[in-house]
């Protein structure tokens, strides 16, 4: 009997049973170990919530404001390249079911999709992610087309000077399928993308070939000189680089280990998220993502401090399973899931989350 998704490890399964084994391991692998990807998850499975009782929970409403924007839930879609390596649909169905479900759509500089058809189909707020290219050109096209589609925010990502070593991906010798492409980059910058080689992957290739590896903070200058859209930078796990952050006048932060992809073991994204909270001490808003699987982990991470969660791989899951409806599902549930979790814990409305609401175990 066929039965919809209850939980987000139900796309997971159903996602798994539509795709094909080499991307199935591109979208769920982790680099070196896998350490970090498990990390992520365990941090939140040692969290425990800790409810207040005889509080009014008749009604817990989610709504919440990031950067000026209203969103239905504190939730959102983290930047993944490729859409359609999942579905047909690709970052369209994301961007009607994100859309659908009121949620933010950080879409990837490596969308299968362009910005202006993801921005068409579109009825919730677009951030762009971009990866420092040595083609700066190529950024600064991007940059002018993203305000011009309406999007709201750039999101450097600044924990990728090169792709971590992902071993499924090696063996693999993955490539991205010839019927996909980056689309909104010109097709001989992404040549090697689709190259398939044993012991090599053609992503890892690529980013070598066009990353900018030279990336420091100095060059953020250069990125604020290109629009007047809030910049958001992801990829910060320490205090120390958030306060530098903080200080070099960035708009938001995103606290991730990029799903366990890249530092290999690094810290799991919920013990960085209290660190970065605590140094950034409400300068700007805090986002985090990496391993939150259910309303609760959404729950623990807001007790610590965060603005907004962000989704990876489960949108992807969601996705391969029933295009855009079923990431609009995926989001519906999510924000139930919360809903739910606020009213048992006792905490109402987001701004009771707070950080007595979650012990976090210690590490070790
Ligand atoms: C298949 C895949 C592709 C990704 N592509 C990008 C990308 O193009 N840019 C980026 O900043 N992060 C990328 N990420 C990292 C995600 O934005 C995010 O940090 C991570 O997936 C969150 O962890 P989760 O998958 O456990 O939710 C990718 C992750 C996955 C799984």
């Amino acid at each position: 009997v066929a039965v919809a998704p209850i939980c987000v490890e139900d796309f997971r399964r159903l996602a798994r049973e539509k795709l094909a084994p080499d991307v199935w391991d591109y979208i769920e692998g982790g680099s070196g170990g896998e350490l970090t990807v498990a990390a992520n998850r365990r941090a939140f499975e040692r969290a425990e919530l800790r409810p207040r009782v005889m509080v009014d929970v008749s009604t817990c409403p989610t709504g919440t404001e990031l950067l000026g924007t209203h969103l239905s839930a504190p939730l959102g879609v983290a930047p993944t390249a490729y859409h359609e390596l999942a579905h047909a649909d690709g970052e369209v169905g994301t961007a009607h079911g994100a859309g659908t479900a009121g949620v933010l759509y950080v879409v990837g500089m490596f969308a299968s999709r362009t910005l202006e058809e993801i921005a068409a189909a579109a009825t919730g707020p677009l951030w762009l992610q971009l990866y420092w290219l040595r083609r700066r050109d190529v950024l600064a096209d991007l940059a002018a087309r993203a305000v011009t589609a309406g999007y709201r925010a750039l999101v450097l990502t600044v924990d990728a000077p090169r792709i971590g070593r992902r071993l499924r991906d090696l063996r693999n010798g993955f490539g991205v399928d010839p019927d996909v492409d980056a689309a909104n980059l010109d097709a001989d910058l992404m040549a090697t993308t689709h190259r398939r080689r044993t012991g090599e992957s053609a992503i890892a290739v690529h980013a070598a070939e066009t990353f900018d590896a030279s990336l420091t903070w100095a060059d953020l200058a250069w990125l604020r000189g290109l629009t007047a859209l809030p910049i958001v930078l992801k990829g910060i796990l320490t205090g120390e680089d958030a306060r530098r952050a903080v200080d070099h006048g960035v708009d938001g932060l995103i606290v991730s280990n990029h799903g366990g992809r890249q530092l290999d073991p690094t810290t799991p994204s919920l013990h960085a998220l209290a660190e970065v909270v605590a140094a950034v001490d409400g300068a700007c808003p805090v986002l985090v993502d990496g391993g939150v699987r259910g309303g609760t982990d959404v729950f623990t991470a807001l007790a610590v401090g965060a603005s907004t969660v962000l989704i990876g791989r489960p949108v992807l899951w969601a996705l391969a399973h029933d295009g855009g409806p079923g990431v609009a599902g995926l989001f519906a549930l999510l924000r139930e899931e919360l809903e739910h979790t606020m009213a048992l814990a006792g905490r109402p409305r987001l701004a009771d989350i707070d950080r007595a609401a979650v012990r976090l175990d210690r590490r070790g």
